[in-house]
Parts: structure tokens; sequence; C-alpha cells
């Protein structure tokens, strides 16, 4: 009798203990956003994360979107590092991750070249390696996993359409449209896709390109090279600065040099476009017309590179080269759409409401942790 007892009460345990195992599998899957916190018993996945710096408000809102998904809450121990726009120290950083020995590398690489060794080194050490944002131009794809960013030249022919509609609408002439290029960081793929976008529908439609300078993606640069462009070429009539924080710079130049920020390029005003379209103020920017058109470009990568460490966790093979879905603002009702490849993408109108729930979502730091649509 006391030996049936005994082994019942065995069995009961064994199976509310499996019970509970099943639980926390269902509850705590990897970073899947669950509701339970991962427990101190299970082994974080550590990831090293090289930051390309803290060049503009895109650069933050995607250091962030990895913080705040990287996080022991859901299973991760991430290890950040900020090269301070520096291609040496981001193979330092790699190099000090390998020798930590972490379960994944995640590069946002400061420009395309420059790779292949480092990757090499992180290849034979067995460490799988995501890329975020800008690509990498190896000799051998193997050398990482797999990609996830943005078509930066897509980006840019989508903005030339909507420029070159305007300028249907407007009556402006291509003959008489002068533009300036600030370019980002030279070599890195956001200034390569953006600079070749512009340079090829210039040639298409025959604008002028009056200078193409370097602008480093920052709000600085984007002032200097303006001051400089209006004393050189009196008749630039378009900034086109390859991200916002160039373009809050060229604003702030143009005015200084006391003209007027503007669509209306017929009556001497001068047009700024931009790309990301991250922080309300660039939106406001885009209501006020001193921006007339954002083609965006979407930070919110954290979420995405989870979704490839689990699939990856789970022996699954992701998607090779990733691109994500990205909008194009401006406040002129007139252009509804764009068709660029044959393919029509969509303006968004820049709306005070627009505006106030990008505000809020900045507020509450929603604007980060909201996973996209188009996570996979
Ligand atoms: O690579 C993405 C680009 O880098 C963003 O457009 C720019 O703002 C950032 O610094």
């Amino acid at each position: 009798m006391k030996k049936k007892s005994l082994a019942l009460i065995l069995c009961c345990s064994l199976f509310f203990s499996f019970l509970g195992a099943c639980g926390a599998n269902i509850g705590s899957g990897m970073g899947d956003h669950a509701t339970e916190p991962a427990t101190e018993e299970e082994k974080l996945t550590v990831v090293g994360f090289s930051q390309v710096g803290a060049e503009s408000d895109w650069r933050s809102a995607n250091t962030e979107s990895m913080k705040s998904v990287f996080t022991a809450y859901n299973g991760y121990e991430l290890i950040f590092d900020d090269a301070q726009q520096k291609q040496t120290n981001q193979i330092m950083a790699i190099r000090n991750f390998i020798q930590q020995e972490v379960d994944y590398i995640v590069l946002a690489p400061v420009t395309e070249t420059g790779w292949d060794t480092v990757l090499q080194e992180a290849h034979d050490a067995g460490i799988p390696v995501i890329i975020v944002d800008r690509m990498v131009d190896v000799s051998d794809s193997r050398l990482f996993e797999c990609w996830v960013g943005s078509n930066f030249e897509l980006e840019a022919r989508k903005m030339c359409e909507w420029l070159r509609w305007f300028c249907v609408k407007h009556n402006i002439l291509a003959e008489d449209v002068y533009i300036a290029d600030i370019q980002g960081t030279i070599g890195a793929s956001a200034q390569i896709g953006r600079t070749e976008g512009l340079q090829k529908a210039a040639r298409e439609y025959g604008w002028n390109i009056v200078a193409t300078v370097e602008g480093e993606f920052t709000r600085a640069k984007g002032y200097e090279a303006t001051q400089q462009l209006l004393l050189k070429y009196p008749k630039m009539n378009v900034v086109y600065c390859e991200n916002d924080n160039e373009a809050f710079g060229a604003i702030e130049a143009i005015r200084d040099a006391g003209k007027q920020v503007g669509s209306d390029i017929k009556n001497g005003e001068i047009m700024v476009l931009s790309f990301d379209g991250v922080k309300p103020e660039a939106l406001q920017d885009v209501l006020d017309d001193s921006i007339s058109c954002i083609a965006e470009c979407n930070p919110l990568h954290g979420p995405r590179v989870e979704a490839i460490i689990r699939k990856l966790q789970n022996g699954e093979t992701p998607q090779k080269y990733e691109y994500v879905d990205e909008d194009v603002f401006s406040a002129y009702e007139e252009i509804e759409n764009v068709i660029v490849d044959s393919k029509e993408y969509p303006i968004t109108l820049v709306t005070p409401e627009l505006i106030e729930r990008r505000r809020a979502e900045y507020d509450t730091g929603s604007y980060v942790e909201e996973l996209p649509d188009n996570v996979y």
C-alpha cells in the first residue's frame, strides 16, 4: 500500500513537471516578445553588435531598435560597440566579439568594401554574421548568413520620380533645374544608391547637377556644404540631401544666407529634398514646405534581426537578402503616387495628425519597439 502511493506521487510529480517544462518552452520562446521574461537559469544568447556610430537621427533610432529587442528579458546579452564612423574600429570590435565567443555577430557596416579578412575570421570561428542596413561587398557571400536593410537606389528613384512630376505639374523645364547633391559617407551603400539614383534620373530627364559634395550624413557637414554651394552656384535651386540631418543643416544655411527655402523654385526659392523621415521634426519640415519630399529609410531593424536569429536557432535558413518596405512623404496632394520599374508606390501625405502620431510614438518609445508589418 505504502509502495503504491509512493509510485502514484512520483508519477504525478513527473507529469506536472513535464507540463511545467512545456509551459516554460511555450512562454519563453527565444525573444518571441513573450509575456514571461527569460529565467535566470536560461542561457542568454550573446549578440555582438558593431554599430557605425551616432551620426544621425536615423542611426540613433536604429541603435534604440536593436537595444530594445536584444534584452535579457528576451533572452539575450547584447554587446554593443559604437565604431564612431571608423571601419578600423568595426574590425577591432568584430575581433573582440570572436575572442569573446559570442553566439552571433551583427554588423552595420560603415562602407561596403574591406570586410573579407575579418568576416573570414568570424567564419573560421564558426560564428554566424548578420549584416544590417548597408551592404558588404565581399568575394564570397558565404562569409555572412544574410542581410536586411533598405533598397537605397529605389529610395532615390522614387524621390526623382516625385521631382519629375512636381516639375511637370508646375511647368518647370528640366533645363531650369539646378541640383546640388550633398552625399552621405562615401562608399556607404546609402550614399552609393542615392547618388546613382539621382545621376541616372538627371541623365534621363536632362536636369543639371551643379555639384556633388560629401556631407557625411551630418547636420554640420550639411550646413557647411550648403554655405559654400550657395556662394559658388547662384543658379542652384534644388539641394538633394542624402539624409535628414544634412537637410536640417542645409535649411539653416539657406536661411542664414538670406534666401528662402521652399518648393517655389520658379520664384527664387530653394527646394530641399531628403531621405529618412525618422523624427517628427523632419515630417514637420515637410508640412511647412522646408523639405519638399522625403524618401523614407526605415531604421527599425531590431525585430527583423531578432527574427533572423530565431530562424537560425531553429535550424531554418533565412532569406539571403531582405529589403524592407518604405514610404515617400510629401505635403503635395497633386502627386499621389510614383511609378518605378512598372511598380506603383503611393506618396504618403504628411498631415498634422501623422506628425502627432509620430511624436506620440517617439515620446512613448513605441516607435523603436513597434514590430514592423514585414517582419518575416
Ligand atoms: O545607412 C542608412 C543611412 O545612414 C541613413 O539614411 C542615414 O541617416 C544614416 O546615417
